[in-house]
């Protein structure tokens, strides 16, 4: 364990997706047993109180691989040469809410962040965005960072890809790993699209596996759609132990190489793949060669598909329409 450590920030980490989330990274899961990490831990000053209790739990863990932890409330303090920033600080929805409800209300922390991240952060630094609705969020912190190459910005959609794979297994009746190439396009919110005419169950075509066509159309579109929502209406809150989970998913797709044929599903600045504007962070089925990423191009799509894609481009629009303010021009 001679590695240099990589340093790693996380906003809002004294909440509940922080609570599963720095274990998960401090034991190794995101980047494997041989690498130590510094954990920057991001709040708001009224939550510090909190945190100071997480950073004692960190420590009583004894984590081998934890080299330091550093809890702030200072922008500049917090993303000072970090490698990774994992932007989850913000207010989650509540029942009967859409995500992009939220907008008002997080949009503007996106800005000092990005503006944060670019003045302070390692000339490698990549950031994922968690905090609703993160696509535009990271739209927002993206455009305040110009600094920072567009490669380098992402928003999580793999916790809808691994929603989407768990129906399908359940309904093959097989092991959620038998399932492959599950593309989730566009917005992680209620538009997204989860894509089972190019995903596959032990290498076939799911719609080969999986006959009922009605199912797949409604039932199984919906409920990864609304797989968020049912979540809140279950709990009172909204997913934090499978979010911290997706996020680990999510660092390790994109640094470690894509298994041969398959994909991941991630949110990134379009460069106008698929005909998607230029500029939206979309999700799109992505490959990495465990350093940089590609969008996987030629994938075929039906009328059906192409009309789901359109849906969450057009929401996509109007979220960036709706924060136009917050974008330098
Ligand atoms: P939470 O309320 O439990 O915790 C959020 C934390 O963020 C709080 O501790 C709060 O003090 C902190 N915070 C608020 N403003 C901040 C700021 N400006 N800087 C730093 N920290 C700040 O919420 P949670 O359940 O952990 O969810 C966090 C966010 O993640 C929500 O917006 C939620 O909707 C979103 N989320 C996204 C996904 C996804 O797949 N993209 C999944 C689950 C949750
Ligand atoms: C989720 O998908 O679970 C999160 O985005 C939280 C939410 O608001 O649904």
């Amino acid at each position: 364990m001679n590695r240099k450590p990589i340093h790693i920030a996380v906003t809002g980490a004294a909440g509940q997706i922080g609570y599963s989330l720095l274990f998960r990274i401090a034991s190794g899961a995101m980047f494997g047993p041989e690498q130590p990490v510094i954990l920057h831990l991001i709040e708001i000053a009224p939550a510090l109180k909190a945190l100071n209790g997480i950073v004692m739990e960190l420590e009583d863990c004894v984590f081998p691989l934890l080299d330091g932890v550093v809890p702030t409330a200072d922008l500049n303090e917090g993303f000072k040469d970090v490698n990774w920033a994992l932007l989850v600080g913000g207010v989650p929805r509540k029942a009967g809410m859409e995500r992009k409800e939220l907008l008002g209300i997080n949009g503007r922390i996106f800005i000092g962040q990005g503006q944060a991240i670019q003045k302070n952060a390692a000339s490698d630094v990549r950031i994922l965005v968690v905090g609703n609705p993160c696509n535009t969020n990271c739209c927002i912190a993206m455009n305040n960072a110009p600094g920072v190459p567009r490669s380098r910005w992402y928003a999580m959609t793999k916790i809808d890809e691994n929603r989407a794979k768990i129906q399908l297994a359940k309904k093959a009746g097989v092991n959620v790993a038998a399932v492959t190439n599950l593309a989730v396009w566009g917005n992680h919110s209620s538009t997204m699209y989860p894509d089972y005419f190019n995903a596959k169950i032990g290498g076939r075509p799911v719609t080969d596996v999986i006959a009922n066509r009605e199912w797949l159309e409604k039932d199984f579109v919906a409920t990864v759609q609304e797989r968020g929502t049912a979540i809140i209406e279950a709990r009172g809150l909204s997913s934090a132990a499978s979010a911290a989970s997706a996020v680990v998913d999510t660092v390790r797709a994109l640094t470690t190489p894509t298994r041969k044929g398959d994909w991941s599903s991630v949110a990134v600045c379009s460069d106008g793949s698929y005909g998607i504007e230029k500029g939206l962070v979309f999700s799109y089925p992505v490959r990495s060669d465990g350093r940089n990423h590609e969008v996987v191009q030629g994938l075929s799509l039906n009328d059906f598909s192409r009309a789901k894609i359109a849906a969450t481009e057009n929401e996509l629009k109007e979220e960036k329409s709706l924060v136009a303010e917050l974008l330098p021009k």
